[in-house]
């Protein structure tokens, strides 16, 4: 099962710059299976549980709408912040795959108007547990580079602008691994396009692994009154059909 390690927000909301568990260049612990979180009122709890929802409205709605969602764009972004609206997901599809990194950057154009600043896709190299992982998407402002398939992909120093890499694509030297990409619609993720294709399956694995978020608001009033009858699997988000799914794990514990 995919499994989040670690991760980073900027500019979100109460949130300005907070990091839990670990991320490919930050050696702090791996976040474990359940995580709880603690605060007080207004600590922001509520904001970190909503970028995964954010996130996932950005994937099936586009950036406008995942802001109009919360009240727009300046009201989801940190109060007084000039600068994007920045998430990174560390995680693996299951234990033994090689993690990946997805950064992604959101920021407004002069008329107000929401869009995908950058998104980058990194992995590291089989075999290298330590060291600069390889980029395999790196798009800014919905122009960029992905490469095909299983392919590493590149290292970035910090030296390569995108621009000198995409001079470097001269089309003759485009390479079946390696294409250019152009969004038509910079308010849409890149990996929801990108993911959509068969020729980007770790692409799509993540696309995947985000549209399958489930965010469930529990409220103990809510459990409060009698479900209905029968087993379900999801907690929906009022948690009330709590009992309901407590039936559906000891169902699942007992199948053969
Ligand atoms: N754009 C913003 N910039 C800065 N702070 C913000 C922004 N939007 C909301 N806030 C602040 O974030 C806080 C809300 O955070 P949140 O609802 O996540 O807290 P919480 O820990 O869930 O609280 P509670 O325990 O009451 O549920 C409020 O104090 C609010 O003023
Ligand atoms: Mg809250």
């Amino acid at each position: 099962m995919a499994k989040i390690e670690g991760f980073r927000l900027r500019n979100f909301g109460a949130l300005r710059d907070v990091t839990l568990g670990r991320l490919w260049n930050q050696g702090t612990k791996a976040l474990t299976p359940l995580t709880v979180v603690i605060g007080k009122n207004g600590a922001g709890k509520t904001t970190l549980f909503d970028s995964f929802g954010f996130l996932a409205d950005c994937l099936k709605e586009g950036v406008e709408q995942a802001c109009d969602n919360r009240g727009g764009f300046e009201r989801v972004r940190s109060q007084g912040e000039k600068g994007p609206i920045e998430f990174e997901v560390y995680y693996r599809e299951s234990d033994n795959s090689r993690p990946i990194t997805y950064e992604v950057a959101f920021d407004i154009d002069r008329g107000g108007r929401p869009f995908v600043k950058s998104e980058r896709l990194r992995q590291r190299r089989k075999g290298k547990p330590t060291g600069h992982p390889f980029s395999f998407l790196i798009l800014e402002d919905g122009k960029g580079v992905a490469w095909n398939g299983e392919h590493e992909g590149v290292v970035e120093d910090g030296k390569l602008t995108l621009l000198d890499f995409l001079n470097q694509l001269s089309e003759p030297s485009e390479t079946n691994e390696r294409v250019k990409v152009e969004l038509s619609d910079n308010r849409k993720l890149g990996i929801a396009t990108l993911g959509a294709l068969k020729e980007h399956p770790r692409i799509s694995a993540f696309r995947q692994f985000i549209e399958g978020w489930y965010l469930s608001y529990f409220t103990p009033d809510a459990a409060r009154s009698l479900p209905k009858a029968g087993s379900q699997k999801h907690l929906n988000v009022h948690g009330d059909n709590i009992g309901n799914v407590v039936q559906f794990m000891q169902r699942d514990s007992q199948a053969p």
